[in-house]
């Protein structure tokens, strides 16, 4: 089977970089639309007997960006393709995996059984919001870190009075993994959420006084958990040196300017998601792009993903 990678509407430049990594184009297509606004797919190279890799995260706007997705696996299956695989480096509704309250819906499952409806055979995706994600496909899903790419990217500017704080308790274990990987201690965050956008926090668990911290979490949406977790850093003596790594960066709303009036020194995430300019001085972004390349070629040569893997 010849190997194909066609983007998807959501991240050209990162599937561009994940093809000329693997020294092939990605294919012609078409998603724009019709006069009266619904989408329009077409691939315009064959597909038949390929192995397909759709590059498109589900990141805002999450609807058309699934539907993108949904229209361009079902283009290939009807015209033959060999396997299709769904590369989603950011993975939309996710969050949504279990009913906060009654009468919700489970739209991380709904949106799984969408994508299996239209003959995708396999996800790959990486940092997704709970581990649980992978039961709730049929399918395999191949659950990539983004830890490797942000460490390498952040180490040399961390200083030696560093904590590795876990934003909430969901980011403790990816915590632990920075300060497995820094030999750095850890610190945790004990948020609740009040509402989509905002957090409070209660208290700390760890040593942060005269440390700096560097605050982990697998995604950044309205700020509103750093912005909360921050505050209650600097009260308790933390210095006014923050340092961000999140694999994720969605800054919704006005996340940027939250994040803008708040001490940091840098604030590094990854490019599953496109950054369209940001006002933040200290942002970087890391790319993911040899990452979710490796996998594709390994994926497609049937060998291990191995130590590509968030198994954390
Ligand atoms: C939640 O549990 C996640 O790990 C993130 O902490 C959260 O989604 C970030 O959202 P926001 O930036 O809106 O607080």
């Amino acid at each position: 089977m010849d190997l194909q990678i066609i983007s998807g509407s959501a991240n050209p430049s990162l599937a561009s970089s994940v093809a000329s990594q693997l020294g092939i184009t990605l294919s012609h297509r078409i998603v724009d639309r019709f006069p009266d606004g619904e989408l329009r797919v077409e691939i315009q190279e064959t597909v038949r007997g390929h192995d397909v890799f759709l590059i498109q995260p589900t990141c805002p706007p999450s609807e058309e960006n699934l539907m993108v997705l949904l229209m361009l696996a079902d283009a290939c299956r009807r015209a033959g393709a060999g396997r299709v695989t769904a590369v989603i480096p950011y993975f939309g509704y996710a969050r949504q995996d279990r009913r906060a309250v009654g009468r919700q819906p489970v739209t991380a499952r709904l949106v799984a059984d969408l994508i299996e409806c239209v003959g995708i055979e396999r996800v790959v995706s990486a940092d997704l919001h709970s581990r649980a994600m992978e039961g709730i496909f049929s399918i395999p899903l191949e659950h990539l870190s983004g830890v490797p790419t942000l460490v390498d990217a952040m180490k040399s500017q961390l200083s030696e009075d560093t904590v590795v704080v876990a934003s909430d308790l969901g980011a403790t274990k990816l915590a632990e993994r920075w300060a497995r990987l820094l030999d750095l201690p850890t610190a945790l965050v004990h948020k609740q959420r009040l509402s989509g956008d905002t957090v409070s926090v209660r208290e700390i668990t760890g040593d942060v006084k005269d440390r700096s911290p560097l605050l982990v979490d697998d995604m950044i949406s309205t700020g509103g958990t750093l912005a909360a977790a921050i505050e209650v850093l600097l009260a308790a003596g933390a210095k006014p040196n923050v340092h961000i790594a999140a694999t994720h960066g969605l800054f919704a709303g006005n996340a940027i300017q939250r994040l803008s009036a708040l001490p940091i020194s840098r604030l590094l995430v990854t490019d599953t998601v496109t950054q369209a300019g940001n006002a933040v001085a200290a942002f970087s972004t890391a790319t993911m792009a040899p990452v979710f390349a490796e996998a594709i070629r390994r994926l497609y040569e049937g060998r291990s993903l191995g130590e590509l893997l968030n198994l954390g």
